[in-house]
């Protein structure tokens, strides 16, 4: 196997100082440890793997494993590295479904400081179910890690273990055939709710959930146009397709590196699954309008609301200091810091609106609000890992209370589009629903044609709610709702 660590992909000294720390690294030991953070530390995937210079610096004086931001730092298109993050999205994706397998196959549970020997033999069998690689590869290998976590006494368990699984992986299969867990991989709760939402279309939720998303683009149109980046795209081998409803989108055939997406640093392109690039559409801006973009981070919406209306006046809300710091990077790579755009970015809670807000209504508001983001699993299966049951109801009461402040902020006739990356009722049309129940609101249509494509295949009757893998989205809920002058335009 090949050193991961590359000084030559090195940025800096302080970074060449860390890659010369690590030592020869395979990819499937550095998918264990990444898959160790995930499930003993709580690490989220998208900060392992963040390639952006902040988390980097962050990940240099963090004080999780000293070995896995170097690693983070090289070209994303070094093959091991690919190889490491494939057995790290496979194993998560099928996460439930393997621990179901294993349950079967280990005569008593392995110790919480056994983690990382758990996370080889879900990577074990993931390979022997999901991956081309030769099955005496992926045992072979196992059992070596042992060795590399220092815990040699464990190569006899995952080698027991992994061609007990070889030997009766169809009898197994047979045994948990009924069991929701192992058919979806997702834990209980989540298919329990989604079959209480969606019926119809859960086991279609539950299967798009375990697929690979397609990387999807936005293009700043203030520098550039779709046809003409797309040409660009296509100089550098990157096919892609445009979409029928979000005109600022892109879907490439491939995903790829951002840094080989042309101009990415200049600001030409961010990467945007397609959803959240259509609220733009409902919050129908105009020159001069004053517009809040309520919960910003990572800012994904505050530029492409600068973008589509550069003379917005725009308040941008975010209560994690460390969030608010990728809005800035971002502004920052869109040029949009500079005093041709009117932004005003503050590091507050916003339920706590008395104290920062100025008494100035604002024609426009977007809360894209603090979510269970189970409409994004396909992109971070370690949602699946993370998010408990017990958290919904909390991010419900957070979800209403912003939404419930906001309208105090709104100007009569001043429209707001909520927003969450989820596919559970709860916090979507259930939250617009009892939204109705005190106050007034009109509820806001998408420009036609994009209205009739969603409303087609619509499942709610308020806003437009969207399935993890429908129209080659993320699963994502959008609402707008225009503030009512007076008792007669109610609708
Ligand atoms: C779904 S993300 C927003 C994504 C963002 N709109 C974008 O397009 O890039 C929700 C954000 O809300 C922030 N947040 C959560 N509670 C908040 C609160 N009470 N006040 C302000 N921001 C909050 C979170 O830190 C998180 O960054």
């Amino acid at each position: 196997m090949p050193n991961l660590a590359n000084n030559s992909l090195a940025k800096n000294k302080k970074e060449q100082t860390q890659l010369a720390q690590v030592k020869v690294v395979s990819a499937r030991l550095q998918a264990i440890w990444w898959l160790s953070a995930v499930i003993k530390d709580g690490r989220s995937v998208n900060d392992l793997l963040s390639v952006s210079n902040l988390t980097l610096d962050k990940q240099a004086s963090g004080s999780h494993s000293k070995n896995d931001s170097p690693l983070a730092r090289q070209s994303q298109n070094n093959s091991q590295l690919a190889f490491a993050k494939h057995i790290l999205f496979g194993s998560l994706r099928y996460f439930h479904q393997i621990k179901a397998i294993l349950e079967q196959l280990l005569d008593k549970p392995l110790k919480q400081k056994d983690t990382d020997i758990f996370c080889i033999l879900i990577s074990g069998i993931y390979q022997l179910k999901y991956l081309s690689v030769p099955d005496h590869a992926a045992i072979s290998e196992s059992v070596d890690l042992a060795k590399s976590v220092n815990k040699k006494w464990a190569s006899g368990l995952i080698n027991a273990v992994l061609r007990g699984y070889q030997r009766k992986n169809k009898e197994i299969g047979e045994r948990l055939s009924k069991a929701d867990t192992f058919l979806y991989s997702h834990p209980n709760w989540i298919i329990n709710q989604l079959k209480m939402d969606w019926p119809n279309n859960y086991k279609k939720i539950l299967t798009a959930n375990n697929e690979r998303a397609p990387m999807a683009i936005r293009i700043n149109t203030n520098l550039t146009n779709k046809l003409s980046y797309q040409k660009l795209l296509e100089e550098q081998g990157i096919n892609s397709q445009q979409h029928s409803i979000a005109k600022d989108a892109l879907i490439l055939d491939q995903p790829c590196d951002v840094y080989s997406l042309p101009g990415f640093t200049q600001g030409q392109s961010t990467v945007q699954d397609v959803a959240p690039q259509l609220v733009v559409e409902l919050l129908d801006l105009k020159p001069g309008f004053k517009v809040l973009d309520g919960c910003a981070a990572p800012g994904g919406k505050t530029t492409h609301i600068l973008q589509r209306e550069p003379n917005t006046l725009l308040t941008s809300v975010e209560k994690s200091a460390s969030r608010l710091e990728r809005v800035t990077e971002v502004l920052s790579r869109f040029n949009m810091l500079d005093n041709s755009y009117k932004v005003k970015l503050l590091n507050v809670d916003f339920l706590d609106y008395q104290d920062w807000w100025n008494g100035e209504f604002f024609d426009r508001i977007l809360i894209d609000v603090p979510c269970s983001a189970s409409g994004v699993i396909r992109r971070n299966p370690d949602i699946k890992i993370h998010r408990k049951k017990t958290d919904m109801e909390s991010l419900v009461k957070i979800q209403r209370e912003i939404l419930n402040s906001a309208w105090q902020m709104l100007k009569p006739g001043g429209k707001l589009v909520y927003a969450t990356c989820s596919v559970f009722k709860v916090e979507n049309e259930d939250q617009i629903n009892q939204f109705f129940e005190n106050n007034r609101a009109k509820l806001l249509d998408m420009p036609l044609e994009a209205h009739q494509e969603l409303k087609d295949k619509s499942v709610t009757d308020f806003g437009y709610q969207i399935f993890p893998g429908q129209m080659q989205m993320d699963g994502f809920y959008f609402c707008g709702l225009e503030k009512l002058l007076s008792s007669s335009d109610q609708s």
